[in-house]
């Protein structure tokens, strides 16, 4: 996931070397969250200009490739403000020039990093193409630094001088979907803007001396008082920004009287306010007893994680907010005044520890990405399906589905918990494709090397697009000649890369070894799959529909069953302490299910655990049942219900004690419950093929419980690793 880290330091005299350390440090601080690219941007050695470095991979090869270009280091800033940013790819592969800041010119004018998604990207950048912009990646991020140019430069010609957070309203006004963004300007040098919709962002705020009051007040533009600032007399206005004089860079040991970032005072403070340009100021916070400015800096970023080190006074910035700094002050504007909104921000003391923050509220990464399903399931869907049309669009595959329709036959390839999720679509795939598909483990694949023909569509499953034996079967197939599909997480992975379309699931970084958010988000992508194979059939119309509408639903269904959380941990702790064994029992969509639920109890409780088809049960299965085995079954309502109740009926006449999963309010199971030994654990109805993205959730609960009752560490359970990169 991305993230933002910005510093801006004002009468605190800072080196360019400390700058660049402080923010390669934070972003070092947001490393946890997965990403694939870095960069910062800093006042480069002309003056008013950016400098800015950029590089792939990790934040040590950033740091490589700074000391490659080798700035000076020595340079010494009092106030200047740096931005910098770990970038996980969406838009574009990661690149070097993908990697944000992203720029709006050569001259890098005006610099932006960004979080989030900006989805009318694209008509954006044909505006901008068409006014003479020249685009060099393929990110939505560089809209925004084009925007903030073409507005900027209009209003110059127009004579109109803008504020820097004047101008970034008139952006946001062009702006579609979620940011959380941090731009710095050559025109606006030493200031700063962070704003944020949908995107989390925060600010933490060091000083020496005690703020004169722990909050911010909120500036509205109908507030009594001119939004534009109070200059002296004898501003200096350059291209619309208000700078102190001599504001170009210069070593202190230079002869010059000026160091960069201020005019240079003899004795740093005190320092009379006028000196200063201040601008009419709500800030009370940040003003000292005599009313002059303190020396204050202030770490900016999109996770508490890479600020604490340097204050625990930080200010979380709502939806909408636009703070802008400069002159060591921090103000907060909003476009217009909503009843009953906040008039003021506080500057809170955090008191958490590193590890807390980075997992939030969670005690375990694998129980974040449990919870954070209702949003990486919609995240999958975000741009793709068209809810009011029933219609899906996937990028990666529009070009390629008349090929992937003329298919003699699909093979389904991948292991593991991605495997599984190819046994929970199959049935639908076949069902609105008429292809016959068929679904393979990786490693049997190829062991058994499988024919292959140029005919043959092959899909490749994978979280984390590296591993080894789903390589090595994409591999098979390419030389094969195969039309090769990838559903892939990680953007610019090698499965990703290799394949010849395909779509990425938009999870998120999945960092806990156990998948969980990844396989409801390629269950999803699946079923996306299988819809656009069919939007040309009449006869599936009313089925899509269905299944469109279905998946609207899901992110807030599965918020739902996370309200199971305590009925499982108690189950956990009582009924399934201590046993040796479990047996999960599904079939149909199903199946798949209880083959998930068991692999998850396996490999995070370390309890032995089996998947059973339901219909097998009689064929050798039932001898393990009695009274003390604990079983799961899946009781959910689809066509095979009928049998399902059967396969419990067998159970319970052996004394079987079975945990049902079934719908609300299922009377069959109540009155079932009456006269045999049985438990539920009730989940909300969906179309029969989407049952399985509810139905797992429980079973992600329950293996997460059993692992921490045991004090087993389920982030990194034995013998396992997130990337199985060998064979
Ligand atoms: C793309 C953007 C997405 C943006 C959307 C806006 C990228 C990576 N994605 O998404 O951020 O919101 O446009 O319209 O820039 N591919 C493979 N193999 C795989 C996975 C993907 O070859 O395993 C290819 C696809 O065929 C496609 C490209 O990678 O050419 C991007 O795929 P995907 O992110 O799924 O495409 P969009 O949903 O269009
Ligand atoms: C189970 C798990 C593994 C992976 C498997 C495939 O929780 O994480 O079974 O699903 O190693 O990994 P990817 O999806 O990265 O190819």
């Amino acid at each position: 996931m991305c993230g933002i880290f910005g510093y801006c330091n004002y009468l605190v005299e800072r080196s360019r070397g400390e700058i660049i350390d402080t923010l390669v440090d934070g972003l070092e601080r947001l490393e946890y969250r997965g990403y694939d690219s870095t960069g910062l941007a800093i006042d480069g050695d002309e003056p008013d200009s950016t400098m800015i470095f950029k590089q792939i991979g990790k934040v040590s090869a950033l740091k490589k490739e700074i000391k490659r270009q080798n700035p000076n280091r020595d340079v010494t800033f009092v106030s200047h403000c740096g931005i910098a940013h770990t970038r996980w790819a969406t838009h574009g592969e990661p690149k070097q020039v993908n990697c944000h800041p992203q720029r709006s010119d050569p001259n890098n004018e005006f610099v932006v990093v960004h979080n989030g998604i900006i989805t009318n990207f694209r008509e954006l950048k044909t505006l901008l193409t068409n006014k003479g912009f020249k685009f060099e990646s393929d990110t939505d991020t560089e809209c925004i630094a084009k925007l903030f140019k073409h507005i900027y430069d209009t209003n110059v010609q127009n004579g109109n001088d803008l504020d820097f957070h004047e101008l970034t309203k008139l952006v946001l006004l062009e702006l579609e979907g979620s940011y959380g963004l941090l731009c710095r300007s050559s025109h606006y040098p030493n200031e700063v803007i962070a704003t944020r919709k949908g995107s989390p962002l925060l600010i933490g705020v060091k000083s020496e001396k005690k703020l004169k009051v722990d909050f911010v007040d909120v500036e509205f533009p109908d507030d009594n008082r001119p939004e534009t600032p109070i200059h002296n007399g004898t501003s200096n206005h350059i291209n619309g920004s208000r700078i102190p004089n001599g504001n170009g860079p210069t070593t202190t040991n230079g002869n010059s009287n000026h160091i960069n970032g201020l005019k240079k005072a003899h004795n740093l403070l005190p320092i009379a306010t006028n000196e200063f340009n201040l601008r009419h100021s709500q800030s009370r916070a940040f003003l000292s007893e005599d009313g002059t400015p303190n020396p204050v800096e202030f770490f900016l970023s999109s996770d508490a994680a890479s600020v604490i080190k340097h204050t625990k006074k930080v200010l979380f910035l709502e939806d909408d907010d636009l703070a802008h700094i400069y002159d060591g002050e921090l103000h907060i504007h909003r476009s217009r005044k909503e009843v009953g909104a906040s008039m003021t921000r506080s500057i809170q003391t955090l008191e958490m520890e590193l590890a807390q923050i980075m997992k939030g509220p969670y005690k375990h990464f694998m129980q974040k990405e449990i919870y954070e399903q209702p949003e990486s399931t919609l995240n999958t869907m975000r741009g793709r399906i068209d809810f009011d049309n029933n219609s899906i669009m996937l990028g990666g595959l529009k070009a390629w589905l008349p090929a992937i329709r003329r298919a003699r036959r699909l093979i389904m390839v991948a292991c593991g918990t991605s495997y599984h999720s190819c046994l929970a679509t199959r049935a639908i795939f076949e069902e609105l494709s008429e292809i016959p598909v068929s679904v393979e483990l990786a490693s049997d694949f190829l062991d058994r090397k499988s024919p292959v023909f140029r005919d043959d569509i092959c899909v490749f499953v994978s979280q984390s697009g590296e591993t080894a034996d789903t390589m090595l079967a994409l591999n098979y197939c390419l030389e094969r000649g195969a039309l090769t599909v990838g559903i892939v997480n990680s953007v610019g992975s090698s499965l990703s890369r290799a394949t010849h379309c395909g779509v990425h699931i938009n999870a998120g970084p999945e960092i806990g070894v156990a998948s969980t958010k990844a396989y409801t988000s390629q269950y999803i992508a699946l079923v996306m799959v299988a819809l656009s194979l069919s939007d040309d059939r009449v006869s599936k119309l009313e089925r899509r529909k269905d299944i469109i509408q279905g998946l609207k639903l899901i992110p807030g269904q599965i918020k739902q069953v996370l309200n199971l959380e305590d009925r499982i941990k108690k189950l956990c702790e009582n009924e399934l302490k201590d046993q040796k064994s479990l047996l999960l029992l599904g079939r149909g969509y199903q199946f798949a299910s209880a083959l998930e639920g068991a692999l998850k109890i396996k490999e995070i409780s370390y309890m032995h655990s089996e998947g059973v088809l339901a219909g097998e049960l009689k064929h050798g299965v039932l001898a393990l049942v009695d009274e003390n085995l604990p079983i799961i079954a899946f009781g959910t309502r689809d066509s095979l219900f009928p049998k399902v109740v059967s396969s419990i009926e067998q159970v319970t006449a052996r004394k079987g004690h079975p945990i049902v999963i079934c719908n609300e309010n299922d009377d069959v199971w109540a009155k079932k419950a009456e006269s045999v030994h049985l438990e539920t654990l009730e989940v909300p109805q969906t179309v029969d093929c989407l049952q399985g993205l509810l139905n797992i959730i429980p079973l992600q609960l329950m293996s997460y419980w059993l692992a921490v009752n045991k004090g087993i560490d389920v982030d990194f359970p034995r013998n396992l690793a997130k990337s199985v990169t060998v064979e």
